[in-house]
């Protein structure tokens, strides 16, 4: 019996509008190259933020191959963004995507590690996008408050790491059960914060949205 979330995702895929072929081509080029990209319904929720709250400035923390990126330019194109990767590759090909759909000039890449980027920043941005490595996300919440403009918000992907959050089975112990301690550590430390409103959505693989409010 399939469940009623489950069931919502395919339904919402057949009424969904979809993303324009251009960013279906990067998608399914990140596909075959078995490089990471948020969900579809990442995407529409990402667009959405950013078409109501029309930020200023974005920081995205992991941009791969700039999936995520277009899509939060789609909703609010005049939007500047700092995309950091640490990995080469992905960015070198994130750019060349950029140069394609005609949006690089809104975005500054930085090839870094995010901890590197925090150390000398002294950029604040309207919406941070955090779509790194799980296991660092708790080690970054005190920068990425720091660096958020009062009433700014951060939007954070796989707070449900694929379903792992709610309990492993005895043959994921060994692999998963650190990332899981991680990923608890940060959701609860999110949840406590006295800086943040948090909303935790069960929405794609689990999304935290959390606003500064103060
Ligand atoms: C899930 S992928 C990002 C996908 C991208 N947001 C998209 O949807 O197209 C995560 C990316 O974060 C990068 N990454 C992981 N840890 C990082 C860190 N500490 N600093 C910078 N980049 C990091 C990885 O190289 C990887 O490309």
């Amino acid at each position: 019996m399939i469940d009623f979330y489950s069931q919502a995702l395919i339904y919402l895929e057949s009424v969904q509008p979809s993303a324009p072929a251009w960013l279906e081509q990067i998608k399914e080029d990140g596909l075959a190259q078995k490089v990471p990209i948020i969900r579809d319904d990442m995407g529409v929720f990402i667009r959405m933020i950013c078409a109501l709250r029309q930020p200023e400035t974005i920081l995205e923390i992991g941009c791969g191959i700039s999936y995520a990126t277009h899509w939060m330019l789609l909703g609010s194109p005049r939007s500047r963004v700092v995309a950091i990767d640490s990995n080469q590759q992905r960015v070198e090909q994130c750019k060349t995507y950029l140069e394609e759909s005609g949006y690089i000039d809104r975005v500054e890449l930085r090839n870094c590690w995010a901890e590197d980027f925090f150390k000398d920043n002294h950029q604040y941005f309207d919406l941070i996008f955090q779509d790194s490595t799980k296991k660092g996300y708790a080690g970054m919440i005190d920068q990425c408050y720091q660096c958020l403009k009062p009433g700014g918000i951060l939007v954070v992907d796989n707070v449900f790491f694929n379903g792992k959050v709610f309990g492993l089975t005895p043959d994921q112990e060994k692999k998963y059960s650190n990332g899981v301690v991680s990923v608890r550590a940060f959701n609860e430390k999110m949840a406590k914060h006295p800086g943040f409103e948090c909303s935790f959505l069960p929405l794609s693989d689990g999304i935290l949205v959390a606003q500064r409010i103060r």
